[in-house]
């Protein structure tokens, strides 16, 4: 059946540049990172709203796909499978960038609180909303500024798609801890996980699991995420993807769903 909010969402969304670059980083080992534009030496913080606001004006955002994370919808109807509807539930959507997301978690009728320090992309995500925002079954409140420094209201479902892996690994303690603060007691964290096993890394000669990029993403490993969400979440699900984008690293795609204690 035709979802109209979906509809709306592909209709309004220009076609992207190729993401293929998003894992150079990867492949070259860590001496570079993925992308000239995200180099350190050129942007020295990327822990700053300048240097995401940056991304968008230039429209160098090679992670942004053109539809709803494939990784993030399949942990969803797992999700959903198991009982849980995101009707009427609310939700947040940490550094939602243009929000594809957060429009498709409310078009499966939440009300969803989308938050990012970029201009750019709060703007244009208030305007798609606006745009489908009759034929929407749930609703989208989208705000500009800095989630870590939000005061955290209860919410059903946290939403995560290339937030976690964008943010400097230094701020992941701090993530955890936040994301735990807005996730109601039986609430969820769901979503794209972006994680180096130990398959990937025998595939990516001079990579050790603890090394990283010079630049976000920034990849993960199961034991530190078992590490970082285990005291104060359980963990549902956290598997590569069944159906992971395939212009990315498919391997390297994990669902991950923990529900908060
Ligand atoms: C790699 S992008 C991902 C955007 C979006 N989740 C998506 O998948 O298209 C990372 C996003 O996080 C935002 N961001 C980074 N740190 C943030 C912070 N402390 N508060 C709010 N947004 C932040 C950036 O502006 C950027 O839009």
């Amino acid at each position: 059946m035709s979802n109209p909010c979906k509809d709306a969402q592909e209709d309004l969304f220009e076609p992207l540049v190729s993401v293929e670059h998003l894992f150079i980083y990867l492949r070259d080992g860590a001496r570079t990172s993925y992308h000239r534009g995200m180099q350190s030496k050129e942007h020295p913080s990327w822990s700053t709203a300048e240097y995401w606001q940056g991304r968008f004006e230039k429209s160098d955002t090679p992670w942004q796909l053109n539809v709803a994370s494939t990784v993030l919808m399949e942990a969803l109807d797992e999700l959903e499978s198991s009982g849980f509807s995101p009707a009427e539930k609310r939700a947040l959507s940490p550094g939602c960038g243009r929000g594809l997301d957060a429009l498709e978690v409310a078009s499966k009728g939440a009300r969803v609180l989308a938050v990012d320090w970029s201009s750019t992309a709060v703007e244009d995500l208030k305007s798609r909303y606006e745009a489908i925002r009759d034929s929407c079954r749930g609703t989208v409140e989208v705000v500009a500024g800095d989630i870590f420094a939000m005061e955290p209201q209860p919410v059903d479902i946290v939403i995560e798609h290339t937030f976690f892996c964008a943010i400097d690994p230094s701020m992941r303690k701090t993530y955890a801890e936040k994301i735990a603060q807005w996730t109601k007691p039986g609430g969820f964290l769901v979503g794209n996980f972006f994680v180096l096993g130990e398959e990937v890394v025998k595939t990516l000669p001079g990579l050790s699991l603890t090394q990283r990029g010079e630049g976000p993403p920034f990849a993960s490993t199961v034991k530190e995420l078992h590490g970082l969400f285990l005291s104060t979440f359980e963990e549902v699900v956290l598997r590569p993807a069944k159906n992971p984008d395939p212009d990315r690293r498919p391997e390297m795609e994990w669902v991950g769903i923990f529900r908060r204690r």
